[in-house]
Order: C-alpha cells, then structure tokens, then sequence
C-alpha cells in the first residue's frame, strides 16, 4: 500500500512537473519572457504557479537540456537567444509555419470552443434560442428598405453618424455621462477594442495592470504588443487599493485593462466606492484605466453600480460597451468611448485595421437596439440566464467545490479540491462531450490550476443539469483512481 501511495505521489509530481513546464516553455514562445532575459527564481516561479520549488527546478532543468534556457552561475535561469525559433524551425521548415508563429495565441480557448460538444460550458455565449430571431430579421428587411445603399458605401472610420449620435443620448440618459459623438468609435466587437488600445496607446516594453484571473484573449492581445503584464487580483470584494497604487507608483504603467462588472471570468463586480478611488489614483500616476464592459446590462437583481467612466472627469478612462452578447452575437457592434487627446490615437489604427466597422450592421443594430421590443426582451432574458445560474448552483450544491454566486454575467469561476486536477478533467470530459474552460487559461501567470470557469448561458436548465452532474461523475473518478494507484 505504501508503495502505491508512493507511486501515486510520483505521478502526481510528474504531471505538475510537464505542466509546469509546458506553462513556462509556452510563455517563452510567446514572449512574456524574452530571449537573453532572466526567468523568476526557482522560489518565485514556485510561488506564482502553486508549486514545489523542486518541481520548477526539474521544469527549469528539462528547458534547460533543450537549449531553451540557460543556468548561469550564481545568478538564476535565462531564455537563450532565439532558442525557441530555432527549435521550433526544427519541426516547421516551411515559411507559412513561421508567418503564423509570431502570433501570440496562449489562450488556447478557440481550440476548446472549437470542439463540437454536446454539453457546452465552455463559451461566455447567449443560448441562440433566447435571443429572438425573428424579430431581428424583420429589422433587416427594413433596414433595406430605409437604406437602398447601404451596401454601397463605406461607414466612416469612427462609425456610423447617426448611430454615434444615438449612443451619445444612451450614455446620458441611462448613465449621466455626457459624451460628444466623436469621442464614440463604433468597433467590431470588443475584441477589437481591446486589440485597438494595446496597439494605439503602448508600445513594446511599457508596462500594463491586468486583473488576475482575467479575459484571455486580453492577455494574447498585450503579449502580441510585447507589453509587460503585472497582475493585480480580483476579489469578491473588488481589488487590494494599496497594490494597485504601489504598481501605479513604482512600475509605472501605461495602463490598466480591467473588466470591473460581472467580470469574466469570475462574475465578480468592483464596489463604487472603489471605482471612484480608482480614477483618482489613474489621475495621480497617469495610468490609463481601459474599462471593459461587456456585462453591464446582464444582471440578476439591481443593476451594477455606474461605469468608471462615470466617475472620470479628466479623461483617463477608456469605456468599451459591447452590445453583442444580448443584441445579436453576430453583428459585432461595440462602441468605445475616449476623450479627444486618445481618440486621436486610436482612430488612425482602426483606419489601418478596417476602415471602419460594416455600415449594415452597424444599421441594423441602431435600429434595433433603440427599439422597446429589445430592451423588454433584455427584462425577460435576465430572468431566464439567472434561472440557469440556479440550476447549474443546484447540481454543483453537493461537490464542495467553491464558488461566489455571480450577479450578473454569464459564468460561474469555481475553485476545486486538490486531487481533482483541472487539466485532466477537462481532457477527460472533452472525450465525453462536455466542455468547460480551465483556469489556467484565464491566468496571466498560467497558474491557477485548480480553478475553471463554467458558462451557464447557452444550455438549457435540463442541459445544464445533465451537463454538470457529468462532468462531477467524472471528477469522482479521477478523484478514486488517484486514491487508490
Ligand atoms: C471581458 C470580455 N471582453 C471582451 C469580450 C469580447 O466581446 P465581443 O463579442 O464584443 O468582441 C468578451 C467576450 O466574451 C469578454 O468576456
């Protein structure tokens, strides 16, 4: 038996060990460590990840043996120059191979997403049969017939005028903020947003607060522009005040890429009294405050407390508004609001990216999103995803898993035992149709391994129910076979 427990154990190191190791070989490729620069100490590393400094030093000593970084002596580990491109050339030798990979994709979600599976967990996405259809067709037909030539010409770069317009009123009636149309650029989707931002106002080098855990593809976005990520956690409760300041007084960063409502992925929604002290401290360090608010309108009792950008008076705060989880996922509107000085910055890149979003559907969802039908639509689909969230809570109730009961949003962020590695799971319920997102994913550390994010919005309540009860049939087993190797 003593040897088992033994063997078991090894297996275990073994598995945290590849992990570790394919965590830091995949943050060397992307750049978040850069050729010649000094990986962190074996203890630090450990710290960071949640693991024994011996099983980084065996990660540290396999890259090492594969020429992809270097022990010097009495000083720690460094990436050697260029050794990933020459290892990876190895197996690619084709040009196309190293085209693609300059691009930085560590999220790995749209390989997850991409699996077609029967219980979806995995996507932040509204279940297509709650959104209504129909109705939005017949707003296209007469989309058309208002607009003949819609099809005919280009939007401008910052977007559709009347739109724009129409917006600005939105801002100010539902929130007291007063915007000028031309601080609104109309985008495709946040995603483009944030892509826009991380390319307009950093450079290669500067420095960027990010939540942690945080929305992945932010994370690809920063890296790809070979900005330097410093996490700061997110609670419950919102943030710890006083590492924010310290970050903003001693690392000096551009900007800080925060989703402070409903947050993806842990539903979590900064208190108001923090978001105030948020844009004084962004006004005192000069550091960008890039509110990304996706959620805003998703919410299960009263609605969240106002935008930071509510409480900005001189312009440090970048508001993204995306529309297009409960409007129409598909046409990708969203609309991001910045004082003229960052306008200005920003709109030449989006000429460079698209010359301005589809005019069609910028029209569409004008004429749509204003319109009663939607926002009663809006007070209906708010009751049907917060019973889904019961439901998922009520199939989980008995597992001793953790999580904060979101209000609002799309997700529940979910803590679990020890002897349940996540990795596994989610290999394991992938081959059973099941899909959910690993926390990993969301960490810009690559660390929290013990956490995943699972998506209540686009299942049924039944769905959902089969759904979970699989996937804890599944953590049962791991959880034996490991207790008796
Ligand atoms: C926090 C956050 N930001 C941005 C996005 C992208 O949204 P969009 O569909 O508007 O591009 C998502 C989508 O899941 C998100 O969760």
């Amino acid at each position: 038996m003593a040897s088992r427990r033994g063997m078991a154990q090894a297996e275990i190191g073994s598995r945290r060990a590849n992990s570790v190791y394919e965590t830091i070989r995949s943050g060397i490729k992307e750049r978040k460590w850069l050729p010649g620069g000094k990986l962190p100490s074996v203890r630090e590393m450990g710290e960071r990840m949640e693991v024994h400094r011996l099983t980084v030093l065996k990660a540290y000593r396999q890259l090492a043996e594969e020429g992809i970084i270097e022990a010097k002596y009495k000083s720690g580990y460094y990436v050697k120059s260029h050794s990933m491109a020459s290892s990876e050339s190895l197996h690619a030798g084709d040009w196309d191979y190293k085209a693609r990979s300059l691009y930085v994709n560590r999220s790995r979600l749209s390989d997850i997403h991409r699996q077609q599976v029967d219980y979806q967990m995995s996507e932040a996405l509204i279940d297509p049969n709650l959104l209504p259809n129909a109705y939005l067709s017949n707003y296209v037909k007469q989309v058309f017939d208002l607009y003949p030539r819609v099809l005919s010409t280009y939007s401008t770069v910052l977007g559709d005028p009347e739109l724009r317009e129409e917006l600005a009123c939105f801002f100010l009636a539902k929130h007291g903020i007063s915007v000028h149309p031309d601080e609104l650029l109309i985008t495709t989707g946040s995603q483009q947003a944030i892509d826009l931002v991380s390319r307009a106002l950093a450079k290669p080098g500067d420095k960027a607060l990010i939540e942690r855990p945080t929305y992945s593809p932010a994370i690809d976005a920063f890296h790809q522009q070979g900005i330097t990520l410093l996490p700061v956690e997110i609670a419950p409760e919102g943030y710890d005040l006083d590492e924010v300041e310290r970050f903003m007084k001693t690392e000096r960063p551009r900007l800080f890429y925060m989703n402070p409502t409903y947050q993806n992925p842990t539903g979590y929604t900064v208190p108001a009294a923090q978001r105030k002290r948020l844009v004084e401290l962004a006004e005192k360090y000069q550091c960008l405050l890039v509110e990304d608010d996706v959620y805003h309108d998703i919410y299960f009792g009263s609605p969240p407390p106002p935008p930071l950008f509510y409480y900005d008076t001189e312009g440090y705060v970048l508001y993204i508004r995306s529309f297009s989880k409960y409007v129409a996922p598909g046409l990708r509107i969203s609309v991001l609001a910045a004082r003229p000085a960052l306008m200005e910055a920003i709109a030449p890149v989006k000429a460079l990216s698209d010359n301005g979003t589809p005019l069609l559907n910028q029209k569409i969802f004008q004429h749509y999103f204003f319109s009663t039908r939607l926002q009663e639509h809006v007070v209906k689909l708010r009751t049907a995803l917060e019973l889904r969230k019961t439901a998922m809570e009520s199939q989980l109730a008995d597992t001793g898993w953790h999580w904060a009961s979101p209000e609002g949003g799309l997700n529940l962020w979910l803590r679990l035992p020890r002897d349940i590695p996540v990795d596994e799971l989610l290999r394991r319920a992938l081959s059973r149709s099941i899909a959910f997102v690993p926390g990993s994913i969301c960490d810009p550390l690559g660390g929290m391994n013990d956490r995943m994010r699972l998506s209540y919005s686009y299942l049924n309540e039944g769905k959902l129910a089969e759904g979970v009860h699989r996937l804890i049939a599944i953590a049962d087993e791991i959880r034996v076979e490991h207790r008796f190797l």
